[in-house]
């Protein structure tokens, strides 16, 4: 018998389907003969009585979230984000430096710095990647600081507005896809597959702004991983790989019949009827792991 601690935030019952999804892992755990509890920040401080813990709330070095998967962590409490993914998922930079060093298959990706914002810089950049390029901040998630520069006026706009968040920006080659693959992956296994539609006329999936009632863009189409082709699925372990051994949400994009990563979540979103509905005992494994 393991007890496990789900840490979430008030928005995480905001919206019906993530508020089921959390019972079907309170309901997968009990059924296993666990304890699952929710704990909410007010109740922090009980952490040390668990055996595991469970973040559900959006995970950021600068959240309550890391806070609790650092302590769990330093407790040697089984943890799901820990604290090392939470910090190379959020940054893009280190994300894609990773990438490189690791060989992931990517999308083409240059890093340019504060101070070689210079005609000479963005010409070379256009030359290599083609136009437009899509420019990134590195501590972007929901699509907010991604953007996408066709000349020169436009990139020098962009990334202006960027640099004041990160002296560091990442530029990619513009890769427009129909969908995002999202493949969920555990444990160096995978977990589900699903599609994220991109809305007709976007080329962002766009947002899935937590408890608040703004955006929910494309849809959701879960494939089942028995469906889906093996280097499909061989991309996606391989990137998660080279952060952890916990729970992540990859996204791919298709190109020539292969697979590039766009980015590797941690705390990637579950939906009662969305991540779920083809591969129906990701509650089950997610708990088992937990409570291993
Ligand atoms: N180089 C690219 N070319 C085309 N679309 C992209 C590119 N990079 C990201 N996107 C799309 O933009 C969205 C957000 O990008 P992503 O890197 O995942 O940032 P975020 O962390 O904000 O979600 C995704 O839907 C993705 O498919
Ligand atoms: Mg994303």
């Amino acid at each position: 018998m393991s007890k496990i601690a789900c840490f979430v935030e008030k928005y995480n019952f905001s919206d019906p389907r993530e508020e089921a999804a959390l019972y079907n892992f309170k309901n997968a755990a009990e059924k296993a003969g666990h304890q699952f509890n929710f704990l909410f920040r007010e109740n922090i401080a009980e952490i040390p009585k668990y055996n595991a813990v469970f973040i559900r709330a959006t995970t950021d070095p600068l959240f309550t979230a890391y806070i609790v998967s650092k302590t769990a962590w330093e407790l040697g409490l089984k943890v799901v984000d820990d604290p090392e993914s939470i910090k190379i998922c959020a940054n893009k930079i280190h994300q894609y430096a990773l990438f490189e060093k690791y060989n992931v298959p990517r999308i083409p990706t240059v890093f340019l710095s504060k101070d070689d914002l210079h005609h000479k810089q963005i010409k070379e950049i256009f030359d290599t990647l083609g136009k437009p390029a899509v420019i990134k901040a590195p501590y972007t998630s929901f699509s907010r600081y991604v953007e996408k520069a066709a000349c020169e006026t436009s990139f020098r706009d962009v990334t202006k507005r960027f640099f004041k968040k990160s002296d560091v920006l990442a530029i990619q080659k513009f890769t427009p896809t129909a969908f995002d693959w999202r493949v969920g992956v555990l444990n160096n296994d995978t977990l589900y597959v699903c599609k994220y539609m991109i809305p007709k006329g976007k080329w962002k999936h766009g947002a899935k702004l937590r408890g608040k009632p703004t955006v929910v863009w494309g849809r959701t189409v879960a494939v089942g991983k028995q469906k889906v082709p093996e280097r499909l699925k061989e991309v996606a372990l391989k990137a998660c790989s080279v952060i952890g051994k916990g729970l992540y949400g990859v996204d791919l994009k298709e190109v020539d019949g292969d697979f590039v990563v766009v980015e590797v979540n941690d705390n990637p979103s579950i939906y009662a009827g969305y991540e779920d509905s083809k591969d129906k005992d990701i509650y089950q494994r997610i708990i088992n792991y937990l409570s291993d």
